[in-house]
């Protein structure tokens, strides 16, 4: 009979061998023939299945939403300064995302795993954030530099709106927002901020949507797909800021002394 030789490589999303390349068994003409978006793709490419509309329209308004926040956040701040250093698209880019992370833009997956831990085991907003206090982690998804209890995210205001609008359950995103009331009694900058909100509403979309059974969205979080989300959004916003500073012709960045407390 055959033998089958051993490959070095294994691999299940997408498949170039045919006439046109397959993203999760899908063809491409498919794709575009159909009208599928931005959602779908990352629905067949990331969790390997297409999701219903409600869900690829959220993954596409967490996409719009986070593509760029300024020019002073961290990641565009060296992706301006990159550019400015006269360095190439990519090079420009990768700096910006190199600064995503548990601060900036990368607590979305350590957001869903403490809400989803301390909601699963009962434990009160109170009882969650002491709990965390006690252990010196700061709770992912809280807290913002610059928005307050009363100068609230606009975009967690949205993707509020839109997840109790259209999804089946909030369940998870209304603990986040009971969290949200007790960090605010301690202090005005601890917000939920929107990796807090993006983190708990995709485990309401994980449970609610009826797609995905308990083992499958224990290992989405585990593994932690959802900070993706925020670097492909983001890069669009740093690719924008690469072409913006290029067509300024921008020089070098020098920081100035004035700005720097030279101390011993
Ligand atoms: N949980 C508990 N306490 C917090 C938190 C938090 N998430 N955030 C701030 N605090 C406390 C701090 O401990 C500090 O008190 P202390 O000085 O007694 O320790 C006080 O609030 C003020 O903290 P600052 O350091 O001044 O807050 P800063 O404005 O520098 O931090 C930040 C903002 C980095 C977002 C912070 O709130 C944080 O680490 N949050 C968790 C990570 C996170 O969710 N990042 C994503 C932000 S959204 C985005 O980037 C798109
Ligand atoms: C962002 O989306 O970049 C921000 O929320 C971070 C910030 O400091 O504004």
């Amino acid at each position: 009979g055959k033998v089958r030789a051993p490959t070095h490589i294994i691999s299940t999303i997408s498949d170039d061998r045919g006439e046109e390349p397959c993203y999760a068994g899908i063809p491409m003409s498919t794709i575009v023939e159909q009208g599928y978006g931005v959602g779908d793709v990352i629905s067949l490419l990331w969790f390997k299945r297409s999701l219903p509309r409600y869900c690829t329209q959220f993954i596409e308004i967490c996409i719009m939403l986070c593509a760029d926040h300024g020019p002073c956040v961290s990641g565009a701040h060296n992706t301006i300064v990159t550019a400015r250093a006269g360095k190439d698209l990519v090079s420009s880019l990768v700096s910006g995302l190199l600064t995503i992370g548990p601060r900036f833009g990368g607590a979305i997956d350590d957001a869903a795993r403490y809400f989803k831990d301390a909601y699963d085991r009962g434990l009160t907003p109170y009882e969650f954030v002491e709990g965390m206090k006690k252990k010196g982690i700061r709770v992912p998804g809280i807290g913002h530099r610059i928005k307050r209890g009363d100068n609230r995210d606009k975009r967690v205001e949205l993707l509020q709106r839109y997840a109790r609008t259209h999804f089946p359950s909030v369940k998870y995103m209304e603990y986040a927002v009971q969290v949200e009331t007790y960090t605010l009694s301690k202090a005005n900058n601890l917000v939920l901020n929107v990796d807090g909100a993006i983190g708990s509403l995709f485990l309401d979309l994980l449970a609610g949507s009826g797609m995905f059974n308990k083992p499958e969205i224990d290992e989405i979080v585990e593994i932690g797909y959802l900070n993706g989300l925020f670097v492909l959004a983001r890069s669009i916003g740093l690719i924008g800021h690469t072409f913006d500073q290029k067509r300024l012709k921008q020089p070098l960045y020098r920081h100035p002394w004035e700005d720097v407390l030279y101390t011993k």
